[in-house]
């Protein structure tokens, strides 16, 4: 079932979205947490860190396993997921470092590294609570529209869609990594809740397919209805098309 919480702007949507994370956190303090980088987490991570700092969030038995990971940036690139999450979340709480997981982009054995992650995944008995953004062609991790839904962690090739949308964040366009790792929609769907996070109006027509269009892997996030316990919180803006 997908439930969809509607918000009034982007900080009320991060104070809802974290409030359901620390929620699981406290309920379950060894939660196998699935994160997510791009910019819209920013804000409930900023959250989660405030809970932490006033006493409310311990996250000393936590683990986490991230989406995704660009393919060749080392990981102190600083447009590295890895860096991401440390600067955004990891280094602001007590979560032990070596919990914390994401595909090691710097290996550029392709098959090694998405095998190791599939087992890695399996390994911490699976996902708890994976939290997801969505781009605006409708992926989810960078599972692109495609032709088949990938079941397991995968090399991609990024579309001209998503590079444009995340050359924002390089010096310019030739510089965004032409291929990144991910877990697959197999792996996502085997988590036990889903949260997904929505914000601003260039979302609002992809929310709309994800939410009334048909489920297939050309909107990757459209396979999300079929998963049991999902919730989307999104901005009034994002859900202005629904
Ligand atoms: C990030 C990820 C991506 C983003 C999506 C939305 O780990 O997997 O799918 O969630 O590209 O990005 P933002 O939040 O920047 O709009």
């Amino acid at each position: 079932m997908l439930k969809v919480i509607r918000t009034k702007n982007y900080d009320d949507m991060s104070r809802k979205a974290a409030n359901i994370i620390a929620a699981q956190v406290i309920l379950k303090s060894d939660s196998v947490l699935g994160l997510a980088t791009g910019s819209t987490p920013v804000g409930l991570y900023r959250e989660l860190i405030r809970g932490y700092e006033n006493g409310d969030l311990d996250f000393s038995h936590v683990r986490t396993v991230n989406l995704d990971e660009y393919q060749g940036l080392p990981r102190e690139h600083d447009q590295s997921y890895y860096y991401f999450m440390n600067e955004n979340l990891f280094k602001h709480i007590n979560i032990n470092l070596d919990q914390t997981h994401l595909p090691d982009g710097t290996n550029m054995d392709a098959e090694g590294e998405c095998g190791r992650y599939h087992e890695l995944i399996e390994s911490m008995g699976g996902i708890d609570l994976q939290l997801l953004g969505i781009g605006n062609n409708g992926h989810i991790g960078f599972n692109e529209p495609a032709d088949a839904f990938a079941d397991h962690t995968h090399c991609i090739r990024l579309t001209e869609s998503t590079i444009k949308a995340n050359a924002r964040f390089f010096a310019s366009e030739a510089d965004v990594p032409r291929y990144a790792y991910t877990m697959g929609i197999g792996e996502i769907m085997t988590a036990k809740k889903i949260l997904i996070v929505a914000s601003g109006k260039a979302k609002a027509p992809i929310i709309r397919e994800m939410l009334n269009g048909p489920v297939t892997p050309q909107v990757p996030a459209s396979v999300l209805r079929f998963h049991k316990d999902v919730v989307l919180v999104a901005d009034e803006e994002a859900l202005s098309l629904v």
